[in-house]
């Protein structure tokens, strides 16, 4: 009996092989904290992968750490806040990115992306007051669902945030279904409810990434557009949009960010309630004066660290603006490595199979049957010959 189950996990965990193993743990070193600060370590045949999921400070960040195999990493606290993130040794390579602010922008000309000619207005994310929901935090998946609150009054509505890491390749339950590994998170996020300002009659919302990574500081992140050769997976959307860091585009080992140009204004994805996701160009910038970023880059070189930032904006002309729906969720998932590309499911493989089969099968047996019948012309049967 115990011989028998022993041999299914053993199978079970041969067929869904882990890539990773990956250890969750909630605020190490401040167990008791109200705050949220998640941290995976994801150790790998070659390498460990560190990530951080951090809430602390109102703006969510995603921080990425490269190290050497097993390398610990220790984290102080003051004051339910993170402070010192300590590695024995120097990391092979680290990368960021964290949603500092919202960004409403007064679409006059309302043709669906943010620009620098509309009036525009900040929402700062650094005092969001967060809010733990489900949370899964185990060795099978790190899972954490946050809820933030804006602290003043006049900003009504609320930001949900979702992120999610297996220690296996899988393609994400909702749409556009991004594929995550072992390597990457992925990160859904949905704006609910926001009061927009009185002032604007045409208000949208975008949300701005600040991305950092230990490159040369006057290098540049690229962003670049592939085409998938088949829209299974998010019907009618062929865009992938892939984010690298300078390192990335150098080799496979930098950090990206991978997401499609849709996302949603209803809670029940679909492709009706899809519309366009747009990214702007990057701009130069430094680290905030303050937060987990600064922290954390503190003892790092300054002139080995790349700062950029850019927006990511919603909605198509004539969509009725954000005021529509009150509601846009989109979906992207950040990494280490190569970024992940979709393969053809076994139904499409079979589909194509018959679709180039039975034409090539027809045209061999036609050309089977003409030779076959060309060396019978020219070599008579024996017995024929004999007969005339
Ligand atoms: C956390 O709280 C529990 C119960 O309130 C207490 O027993 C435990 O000692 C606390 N842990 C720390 C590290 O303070
Ligand atoms: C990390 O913390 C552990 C226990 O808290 C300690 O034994 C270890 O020396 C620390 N490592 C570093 C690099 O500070
Ligand atoms: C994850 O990264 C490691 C290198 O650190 C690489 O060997 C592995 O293939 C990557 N896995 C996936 C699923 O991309
Ligand atoms: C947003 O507003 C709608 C309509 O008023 C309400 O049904 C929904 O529960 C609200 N969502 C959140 C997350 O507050
Ligand atoms: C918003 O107001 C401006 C000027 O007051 C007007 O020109 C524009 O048509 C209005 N837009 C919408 C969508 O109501
Ligand atoms: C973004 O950059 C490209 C090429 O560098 C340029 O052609 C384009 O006008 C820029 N877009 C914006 C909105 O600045
Ligand atoms: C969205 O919210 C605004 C007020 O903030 C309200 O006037 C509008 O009717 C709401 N739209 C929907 C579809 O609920």
């Amino acid at each position: 009996m115990h011989l028998h189950s022993l041999l299914i996990v053993f199978l079970l965990s041969f067929a869904c092989g882990q890539d990773r193993r990956i250890t969750p743990v909630l605020n190490p070193g401040c167990e008791n904290c109200s705050t949220t600060l998640v941290y995976i370590k994801a150790d790998g045949s070659q390498d460990t992968v560190h990530q951080l999921w951090d809430f602390t400070r109102g703006a969510p960040t995603i921080i990425y750490l490269i190290t050497k195999q097993s390398t610990p990493l220790n984290i102080s606290w003051v004051d339910e806040l993170p402070d010192k993130f300590v590695l024995p040794e120097k990391p092979v390579y680290s990368f960021a990115a964290s949603i500092d602010k919202l960004q409403e922008y007064n679409d006059i000309e309302n043709n669906g992306h943010i620009d620098n000619k509309s009036p525009q207005r900040e929402l700062p994310l650094r005092h969001v007051w967060w809010r733990r929901g489900e949370h899964q935090l185990s060795g099978k998946e790190a899972m954490l669902h946050m809820r933030g609150h804006f602290e003043e009054r006049r900003q009504r509505g609320v930001l949900d945030m979702k992120l999610d890491l297996l220690p296996f390749k899988d393609y994400a339950v909702d749409l556009p279904h991004l594929i995550h590994t072992a390597n990457s998170t992925l990160v859904d996020i949905s704006l609910v409810n926001l009061t927009s300002s009185e002032d604007y009659n045409a208000s949208r919302f975008a949300i701005h990434f600040l991305m950092v990574s230990t490159d040369d500081r006057s290098d540049s992140m690229t962003y670049s557009m592939r085409k998938s050769l088949d829209d299974e997976h998010t019907p009618g959307v062929f865009e992938i949009f892939e984010i690298k860091t300078p390192k990335s585009s150098r080799s496979d080992d930098g950090g990206f960010l991978q997401f499609r140009p849709v996302c949603y204004t209803e809670p029940e994805r679909s492709v009706s309630s899809s519309t366009n996701a747009y990214i702007t160009n990057f701009t130069r910038t430094s680290l905030p004066y303050a937060g987990t970023l600064r922290d954390f880059y503190r003892t790092f070189d300054g002139n080995n660290l790349l700062v950029q930032d850019m927006y990511i904006s919603f909605g198509l002309p004539g969509d009725g603006f954000y005021r529509q729906h009150n509601y846009t969720s989109w979906s992207f998932t950040i990494g280490y490595g190569v970024p992940p590309v979709e393969s053809f499911s076994l139904f499409v493989i079979i589909i194509i199979s018959i679709g180039l089969g039975v034409p090539v099968l027809l045209a061999l047996s036609g050309i089977t049957y003409v030779l076959v019948r060309r060396c019978k012309q020219r070599n008579p049967p024996e017995r024929f010959t004999d007969d005339e």
